[in-house]
């Protein structure tokens, strides 16, 4: 049980549309080991994004236990959920938001001083994140004269930025062609072996899921 870093247990997610009840998860349980890399893999709209979503503190399970580094989320403040979320969980969303109007270095340190980063830490932090996905002369741009992969890459090392013990990232490969795809696993591998980083990732691509540890099938909300 030593090894475990995340729990989850009996997990269920409802959402109520109007008069619409949506199952979203139905009963999920897994554990999963220190600086294990695993992948979710399930059609679009079988809870993948559900289940890294309530894994991350992100959402509100309807019932079931997440227990992330023996620390039961349920039993924190919604203030001190973030910050332990902040402090342990690097999160790369499915549709990335990096904020348009901040140059790159700026979007990747916003993260760091939530969490109180000081600023040289964070500076250097930068650079030598930049460095691992081949950014460093991108860091003054704005989004919007980026590549995707490029933004990609930079959603990526912003998830890094406070050296989080588990990294989510929810289809980080989505808009990407095979050999970008590719890069990005590699990456992944590269941050695991440097910091003994958890990663699990959500994806559809099979390729993308063959190169983690263990592959978990989710259907209509469940682990099958
Ligand atoms: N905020 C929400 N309100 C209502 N229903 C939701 C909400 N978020 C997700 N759902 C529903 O829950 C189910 C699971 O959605 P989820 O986003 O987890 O799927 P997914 O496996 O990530 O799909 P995709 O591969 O398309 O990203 C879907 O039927 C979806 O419509
Ligand atoms: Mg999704």
């Amino acid at each position: 049980m030593d090894n475990v870093i995340i729990s989850i247990k009996d997990l269920t997610k409802t959402y109520k549309l109007g008069h619409n009840i949506v199952q979203a998860l139905s009963g999920a349980s897994i554990d999963v080991q220190k600086g294990e890399f695993l992948a979710v893999v399930g059609p679009s709209g079988s809870g993948k994004s559900t289940l890294l979503q309530l894994i991350a503190g992100l959402e509100k399970p309807s019932s079931g236990v997440v227990l992330i580094d023996g620390v039961n989320l349920k039993t924190l403040s919604d203030r001190k959920l973030s910050r332990f979320r902040g402090q342990t969980i690097g999160f790369i969303f499915q549709f990335f938001y990096l904020q348009p109007f901040l140059r790159l270095s700026r979007n990747i340190e916003v993260p760091g001083m939530f969490a109180r980063l000081k600023r040289k830490e964070r500076q250097q932090r930068i650079q030598q994140l930049a460095e691992v996905v081949g950014l460093t002369d991108r860091l003054s741009h704005f989004p919007s004269e980026l590549s995707g992969g490029q933004i990609q890459r930079a959603a990526i090392i912003r998830a890094l930025i406070n050296q989080p013990k588990i990294l989510l990232a929810d289809e980080p490969t989505g808009n990407l062609d095979s050999i970008n795809s590719a890069a990005i696993i590699e990456l992944f591998e590269q941050i695991r072996r440097q910091f003994g980083t958890t990663i699990i990732i959500a994806t559809h691509d099979a390729a993308i899921a063959a190169r983690a540890d263990r592959i978990i099938y989710i259907k209509d909300g469940a682990i099958i």
